[in-house]
């Protein structure tokens, strides 16, 4: 409901996901951000000078002024991230490219952001034109950068309003074995988030990304996606979960399945 009572529609899948359209108690267990909202002729300058699909955005006659703007407000937004920031927009982020790949996402002024997000992203060029086709207005968001070891991002998968699974994210490398008994201590935890983030999003089935931080710190959330095939299942691929477990790689060509059930 709106604050007037109104139905308002259920966004698109997989809109719902995206960060502008979190809730607040979501965006508040994540990290510190700012985010800026692109108009329809800023979207056309990004979608052009990122490259990809060029026909699905117009060609501007003043596409790098409209750019130079956005720049321009990113510029202002970076001066409350010190430390540089993770660039993406709200859907995804363009870490499909060799810039993404090699800069890891981050930036410290406008042009960089700018740079990253039109470094030929086929993510960017199909968000973008599928924003414009869906009239949704797409955000850029800069997220306090933090150096997260690998071994402390965990995906999570919630099924019917409850933590069915819970599996390193880097599912290829073998995981260094402190780092499942943290994922294992942090189950309890997990568990409460998902319902938590259930309620918030009034949604049953989705798929959250946390960063395990040091003992008495809450699990940061990076992310949520939509349960099904467009978000990879990592070391759940094929499964069709019927018993919730913790899943992490001890050995390379292992997985090790702990199932767990709710805390008590
Ligand atoms: N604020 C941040 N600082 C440093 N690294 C980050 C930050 N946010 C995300 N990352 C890293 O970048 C990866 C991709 O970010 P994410 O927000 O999940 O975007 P995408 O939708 O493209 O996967 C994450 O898995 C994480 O390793
Ligand atoms: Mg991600």
């Amino acid at each position: 409901m709106s604050s007037t009572g109104t139905p308002v529609a259920p966004l698109p899948d997989p809109a719902w996901s995206w960060i502008e359209h979190w809730p607040a108690e979501v965006q508040a267990g994540s990290f510190r951000q700012r985010g800026l909202a692109l108009g329809t002729a800023q979207v056309h300058a990004l979608g052009r000078a990122n490259g990809v699909q060029p026909a699905r955005f117009d060609a501007l006659p003043d596409g790098d002024r409209t750019l130079r703007v956005v720049e321009a407000a990113l510029d202002a937004l970076f001066a409350e991230f010190p430390g540089g920031a993770f660039v993406r927009l709200g859907s995804r982020s363009a870490k499909d490219t060799p810039l993404g790949l090699a800069s890891g996402g981050q930036a410290c002024t406008g042009a960089q952001a700018l740079r990253l997000l039109s470094s030929g992203s086929r993510r960017v060029a199909h968000d973008l034109a599928w924003a414009l086709q869906q009239q949704l207005t797409p955000w850029i968001w800069l997220r306090e950068w933090q150096d997260i070891p690998w071994a402390d991002e965990w995906r999570c998968f919630v099924r019917g309003g409850r933590l069915v699974g819970v599996g390193q994210y880097h599912a290829a490398q073998v995981l260094p074995s402190a780092h499942a008994g943290r994922a294992r201590a942090a189950l309890p935890e997990l568990w409460r988030r998902a319902a938590q983030l259930s309620r918030a999003l009034a949604r049953p089935d989705f798929v959250f990304d946390v960063w395990l931080r040091d003992a008495g710190q809450a699990p940061l959330l990076i992310e949520l996606n939509p349960w099904g095939p467009s978000t990879e299942a990592g070391l759940f691929e094929g499964d069709a979960g019927s018993e919730a477990s913790l899943r992490w790689r001890p050995a390379a060509g292992e997985v090790a399945v702990e199932p767990f059930s709710a805390p008590s």
